[in-house]
């Protein structure tokens, strides 16, 4: 088990045992009760987040043409929403067994990004 993969288990775990405790202050994000919602005053756009997480983890891959064997590519607005809504992007980026990118988690910050753009519906600029 890598490091990366270590670091999700410990985390995962955190996140499990911490559903259970009652005194937790709801409204004070801590490391046992993240903020599920961490830029809530930044709209997160495709424009000026999602698609530079894009070209730097993904379309080396994903790109236009497709290289790798990749199913898709991920180079525009429409083809990153529709892979979210019908190919489970959200789910593989945080799927530590089976990432993407296949070399491990990006950052905690780029999922969340990521999570938080479709959550605000998908904002394009
Ligand atoms: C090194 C090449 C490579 C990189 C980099 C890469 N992928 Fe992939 N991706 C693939 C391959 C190959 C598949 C098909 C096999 C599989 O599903 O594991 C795939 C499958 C997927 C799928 C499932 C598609 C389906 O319809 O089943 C999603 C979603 C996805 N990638 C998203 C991403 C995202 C988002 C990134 C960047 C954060 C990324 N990938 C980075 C190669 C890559």
């Amino acid at each position: 088990m890598n490091l990366k993969n270590l670091i999700s288990l410990i985390v995962v775990t955190l996140l499990l045992f911490s559903c259970s405790g009652s005194d937790d202050d709801p409204t004070t994000p801590n490391s046992s009760n993240p903020d599920p919602n961490p830029n809530n005053s930044t709209n997160i756009t495709y424009n000026s987040h999602i698609k530079s997480i894009m070209s730097g983890n993904c379309t080396s891959c994903h790109g236009n043409p497709t290289t790798n064997s990749a199913p898709m590519s991920l180079t525009t607005y429409s083809e990153v929403k529709n892979s979210v809504e019908t190919r489970g992007l959200i789910g593989r980026i945080n799927n530590a067994n089976n990432p993407m990118p296949q070399g491990g988690l990006m950052s905690q910050t780029n999922r969340d990004l990521i999570q938080q753009w479709k959550d605000q519906g998908f904002l394009e600029n």
